[in-house]
């Protein structure tokens, strides 16, 4: 990382890899643009000190209403850096299948978060996830079957469908390196 070689810290907090793989496809996404980037699961154990990099992505889903513990903890523990650099929050969740929802402010999740954390990041975008009922044990198939029922989603236990937009994820990824370079160059 220097002023001309930028590189980009891309964090996940992912339970069945949707997130992994948003994480990685802004990775590519960045790379395209001759930004260095270094992918890194957000967990106890692999927490990445962000002091080496430009900016940051965090991806993160959603379960149960929450965000994992380490991504409130990360953010709290490296916030004045996180004020000082470009910074994306990427919140994957099923109730961002319906466009109406992907607006952060009207999103429940992102906005609780952000205020929680009291955090304003440079750019926000509300991801659609996967609902993939055989993965899921039976009580989180029960689950979510019963939160399906009251949002008017797919309730067969045999669905397993992908609702993100990979062509936004691209796009999302673009703008971002267009602040990165700005910021570096
Ligand atoms: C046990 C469980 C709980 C979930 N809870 C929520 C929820 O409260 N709200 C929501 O919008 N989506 C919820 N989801 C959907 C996930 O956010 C979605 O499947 C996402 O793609 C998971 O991403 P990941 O594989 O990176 O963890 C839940 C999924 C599971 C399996």
């Amino acid at each position: 990382m220097t002023a001309s070689h930028p590189c980009v810290l891309v964090t996940h907090s992912s339970r069945f890899g949707q997130s992994t793989k948003i994480a990685q496809a802004v990775s590519d996404g960045l790379r395209a643009h001759g930004i260095a980037t270094d992918v890194v699961p957000l967990t106890k154990a692999t927490a990445p000190d962000p002091a080496r990099h430009d900016a940051i992505v965090m991806v993160m889903s959603v379960r149960y209403g929450h965000f994992a513990k380490q991504a409130e903890k990360f953010v709290t523990r490296y916030r004045s850096w996180l004020d000082a650099v470009p910074t994306l929050l990427m919140t994957v969740s099923l109730t961002a299948r319906t466009p109406e929802k992907r607006d952060p402010a009207k999103h429940v999740y992102t906005r609780k978060f952000l205020e929680k954390m009291a955090w304003v990041p440079s750019h926000v975008e509300v991801v659609a996830g996967a609902l993939e009922y055989p993965r899921y044990n039976f009580l989180d198939r029960s689950a979510i079957r019963l939160i399906m029922t009251m949002t008017h989603g797919p309730t067969d236990p045999r669905t397993w469908v992908e609702y993100t937009d990979w062509e936004r994820v691209a796009q999302v990824a673009d703008e971002f390196a267009g602040a990165v370079e700005s910021r570096t160059h």
